[in-house]
């Protein structure tokens, strides 16, 4: 079986990205699957946060984006590092240097594809692949859309919320007119606070919204999630029956079931 990849993004900052990918590749390692995680976002939160500094691990991403750019072969594999107290959870870091690749190789042929082809030559080593993404649009996030099979779209219930997940999927919609390729998506409401009105007055906004697919349920806000960071741990599995940690388990079974009868159309 290819390895699923699911890409975390969102065209705003603060929103729940990073926490979103940490959670859910922490519920699959527990479940027993193999996840790789791809940093593409070049503050490299998400590899800070497995305790590698960006400003020099290596190997990271932007070797494999370097090598396409000169025509040369990087196998993916050679760009992985494993985490030290998440077995079963492995990562592509990420490096500052990735902030000038759109000036560098944005404008050269064939870019857009380059993780996708890394990717594709994994076979049974990972069941996962999620990818984190910079909140900025760009060859990174295009590298992202054009790579996964199912996008995530985590969207911070507070003003605004629906005309930023508006924006990513018109850069979907583009991506995918260009590609050829049909991305089914999700939005997640994140950090979805009931004692405030604004939670609940972004969130009916978006209820309101037939035409946008979304996760029927919520992740509420949890201060275990800042905690969980600060210790190197997936909220998932530090603290698996904390509040967070049960709406992210939730999450995993909507996007699993959601996985298969794409799996089966495509099959069919
Ligand atoms: N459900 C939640 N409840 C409380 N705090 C949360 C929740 N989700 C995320 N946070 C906290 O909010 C902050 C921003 O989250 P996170 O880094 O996941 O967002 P991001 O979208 O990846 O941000 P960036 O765009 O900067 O990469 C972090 O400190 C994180 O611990
Ligand atoms: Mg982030």
């Amino acid at each position: 079986m290819p390895v699923k990849v699911w890409t975390v993004a969102a065209q705003k900052g603060g929103v729940g990205k990073t926490t979103t990918v940490v959670s859910i590749a922490g519920s699959l390692a527990r479940r027993g699957y193999k996840v790789l995680l791809v940093d593409l976002d070049p503050h490299g939160s998400l590899t800070g946060y497995f305790g590698f500094n960006c400003d020099v691990v290596e190997p990271n991403a932007y070797g494999l984006f370097e090598a396409a750019a000169n025509h040369e072969y990087r196998d993916v594999r050679s760009c992985i590092v494993e985490t030290q107290e998440t077995p079963g959870i492995s990562l592509v870091p990420s490096s500052t240097a990735l902030v000038s690749l759109d000036r560098r190789y944005g404008q050269q042929r064939g870019m857009g594809g380059v993780l996708k082809k890394c990717l594709d030559e994994l076979d049974h080593e990972y069941d996962y692949c999620l990818i984190d993404c910079p909140p900025m649009l760009g060859i990174l996030v295009v590298n992202a859309l054009v790579a996964c099979s199912s996008l995530i779209v985590p969207v911070q219930t507070e003003f605004m919320a629906v005309s930023s997940v508006e924006r990513l999927l018109r850069t979907l919609e583009m991506i995918q007119r260009s590609s050829g390729l049909a991305v089914p998506y999700t939005v997640v409401p994140t950090m979805f606070d009931r004692r405030t009105r604004a939670s609940h007055d972004s969130l009916a906004r978006l209820r309101a919204r037939p035409d946008i697919q979304q996760w029927p349920d919520v992740i509420p806000v949890d201060t275990q999630f800042r905690e969980a960071s600060r210790i190197g741990l997936p909220l998932t599995c530090w603290q698996p029956r904390a509040r967070g940690s049960r709406a992210y388990e939730e999450l995993l079974d909507h996007l699993k079931g959601f996985d298969q009868p794409q799996a089966l159309l495509r099959a069919g």
